[in-house]
């Protein structure tokens, strides 16, 4: 299996719930690695950009909103599969659709406002890694 890398957010909802621990500790128990992380409170200019695939759907300006209401834990996250297994551990965007111990069911209470964000493809997630994160704030594993 492939080593991957994901980008991860633990969003405002979360954050504000103080689950940030919690959710970490999920990606960790997967077998995922944390090469990088920061708390960040992201401009609205910067939640557009990182949703501009989305920037025709009505929900667009709420989601930005939201995004943009509190602080959130910006993530790299390392391991077999990331991308799929990191949003598994997720579950699907909408709380109510997603399996028991997913974070989202756990954590979330609706579509638009749900606990987490992971990248969906290699593309999008080493576009998403490049878009928070520079070469430098990387850290894989030398141990
Ligand atoms: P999407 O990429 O479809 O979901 P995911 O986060 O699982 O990859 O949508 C991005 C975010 O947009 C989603 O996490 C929450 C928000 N959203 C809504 O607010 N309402 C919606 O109906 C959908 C589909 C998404
Ligand atoms: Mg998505």
């Amino acid at each position: 299996m492939a080593i991957e890398r994901t980008f991860s957010i633990v969003k405002p909802d979360a954050v504000a719930k103080n689950v940030i621990g919690e959710i970490y500790t999920r990606f960790e128990r997967a077998g995922l690695k944390i090469i990088a992380s920061k708390m960040i409170h992201m401009s609205k200019e910067q939640a557009e950009g990182f949703y501009a695939e989305h920037k025709e759907r009505p929900f667009f300006g709420a989601l930005v909103e939201f995004m943009t209401s509190g602080p959130v834990m910006v993530q790299v996250l390392e391991g077999e599969n990331a991308i799929a297994a990191n949003r598994e551990i997720m579950g699907a965007t909408n709380p109510q659709e997603a399996l028991r111990g997913t974070i989202r069911a756990d954590y979330a209470v609706s579509v638009d406002e749900n606990a987490a964000h992971g990248s969906d493809a290699p593309e999008s997630a080493a576009r998403e890694i490049a878009y928070f994160f520079s070469d430098e704030e990387i850290c894989p594993r030398t141990r």
